[in-house]
């Protein structure tokens, strides 16, 4: 029997089939009770196989070179996704929603404008190849920056070539869209700007400057 003592699923915020037309209720629960819990029973397993303490997620990530070597690279890959899609689902909604203004603003002398911002985005996403996640973040700088990590690493995490505060994320691993989408990959990434909860963007965005 697989112990959950260390790390739960969260609820979704929505029913399976919220988020439609964007991502099908299909391809919502296969994703989140399969993939997303996958994630966590193997980082729980992990962690309990060594009796490691228990510490929030966020400093997990952030530590890994404490992590045991045996068990280093399972629990790499599998906090990261289990971070990671935490972020996904939370940042989305039901129904479209405007972006605020302080971080409208931001984004604005980041990139010039939304469209600009959202164009490199997708742009990031469509030359990447193989499983990932694109990124909105802020910086050890404080600058807000856009990239791509490989498999399911973070900005977060120790070894990460990019480092900082994810604010939003888009998931580019097959799971993500190929039930609905197949090989349309930037009709995906379209639709995901029609349901990111620009509010809950924006207070991870506010709270990272004032860290
Ligand atoms: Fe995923």
């Amino acid at each position: 029997m697989i112990s959950t003592m260390y790390y739960l699923l969260p609820n979704l915020p929505y029913p399976y089939n919220g988020l439609e037309p964007f991502i099908n209720a299909q391809t919502v629960k296969l994703h989140h009770d399969a993939h997303h819990l996958g994630y966590i029973k193997k980082l729980n397993v992990a962690l309990e196989s060594v009796q490691y303490p228990k510490i929030p997620l966020p400093d997990l990530l952030r530590n890994l070179r404490e992590v045991p070597t045996s068990i280093r690279q399972t629990v790499r890959d599998n906090a990261g996704g289990f971070y990671n899609h935490n972020l996904y689902w939370e940042e989305l909604v039901t129904a479209e929603q405007n972006i605020p203004e302080k971080l409208g603003k931001a984004l604005k002398e980041r990139f010039g404008d939304f469209e600009s911002f959202k164009n490199k985005l997708i742009e990031c996403s469509m030359s990447w190849v193989g499983s990932g996640w694109a990124w909105l973040y802020l910086d050890t700088q404080k600058n807000l920056q856009i990239g791509v990590t490989i498999n399911h690493d973070n900005p977060l995490m120790e070894y990460c070539p990019l480092q900082g505060t994810p604010l939003l994320t888009l998931d580019l691993w097959e799971h993500a869209y190929y039930l609905q989408y197949k090989n349309d990959k930037k009709a995906y990434f379209d639709a995901f700007f029609q349901h990111i909860a620009w509010t809950y963007v924006e207070q991870l965005y506010l709270q990272a400057k004032q860290e």
